[in-house]
């Protein structure tokens, strides 16, 4: 939803500001981000779609900035999804060297920040060398207890429900579940995300209102925010009024906060 359209772009507001507005008893537990934009951005600019992406790692650089900042316990950013295979070849291996380059360069300052990584998604169509760099420098982030950043990689959500129910069938079929026992928590403990809390906030840039295969399971009851600006624009100020403006919601997850007569 794009609440009020002045709030897409400049905000009137400064950063310590918005920071004061902060509730700090509201704060959401986990914000997921479709970054979406960057092509439209570098068209805007009149550059090649690849400086595009580049200019959206700068953006990915000053969110995850901000949440640490803000002692956010999760953040999860898309980065690439399963269907984006459907891109030309070059902008695919283009992507994908920029996603691996980026996190060989950012590490050291990533674990400086206590920052926790993770790449999310399905290991299917990347080769075992770029898994393995991909885990190689993760795991030197993993005694680190402040932000939990999972970088959703080859990432889509049915993709995800379909492994997970693999995994399930295997383990009933071993002896290892006992079908009876499987609930949505359980579910939960076979996704990508086990052991994190679901999004409480998912954030979309560039105007597109949909969810693109993105955290199809986990988002069911997160809060939609929607804004016209371009993923490498976006800036720590609206990521600041987008919880701003979720701290002002009512959730109620089916039930009634007050119950009238019926
Ligand atoms: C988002 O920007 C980045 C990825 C999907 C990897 P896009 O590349 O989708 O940008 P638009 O939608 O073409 O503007
Ligand atoms: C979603 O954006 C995927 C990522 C941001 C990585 P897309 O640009 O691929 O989504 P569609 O095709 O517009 O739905
Ligand atoms: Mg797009």
């Amino acid at each position: 939803m794009q609440n009020n359209p002045e709030s897409s772009n400049s905000s009137v507001l400064t950063y310590p500001e918005l920071l004061a507005q902060l509730q700090g008893d509201r704060m959401p537990r986990h914000i997921a981000i479709i970054m979406d934009g960057n092509g439209r951005w570098a068209r805007l600019h009149g550059v090649r779609r690849s400086a595009g992406h580049k200019a959206g790692v700068r953006a990915v650089r000053r969110i995850v900035e901000t949440s640490v900042e803000m002692k956010l316990e999760y953040l999860t950013v898309y980065a690439f999804s399963t269907e984006n295979w459907r891109r030309s070849r070059g902008e695919v291996n283009y992507l994908l060297k920029l996603i691996l380059d980026s996190l060989i360069t950012e590490i050291d300052e990533l674990n400086r920040n206590n920052v926790n990584i993770r790449f999310i998604g399905s290991r299917q169509e990347l080769s075992s060398a770029y898994y393995r760099k991909v885990m190689e420098t993760c795991t030197r982030s993993w005694n680190n207890n402040g932000l939990h950043l999972n970088v959703a990689m080859n990432y889509g959500g049915r993709r995800e429900i379909m492994e997970a129910f693999g995994e399930i069938l295997q383990d009933v079929q071993s002896g290892k579940l006992n079908y009876a026992d499987l609930d949505e928590k359980k579910v939960g403990d076979y996704l990508y995300t086990s052991g994190m809390p679901d999004p409480d906030l998912l954030i979309r840039t560039s105007g597109e209102k949909r969810l693109s295969n993105f955290l199809v399971w986990q988002a069911a009851y997160a809060e939609f925010w929607f804004t016209e600006t371009l993923w490498p624009d976006f800036t720590r100020e609206e990521f600041l009024q987008a919880i701003i403006d979720y701290q002002n919601r009512q959730r109620r997850f089916g039930a009634r906060k007050v119950q009238d007569k019926i």
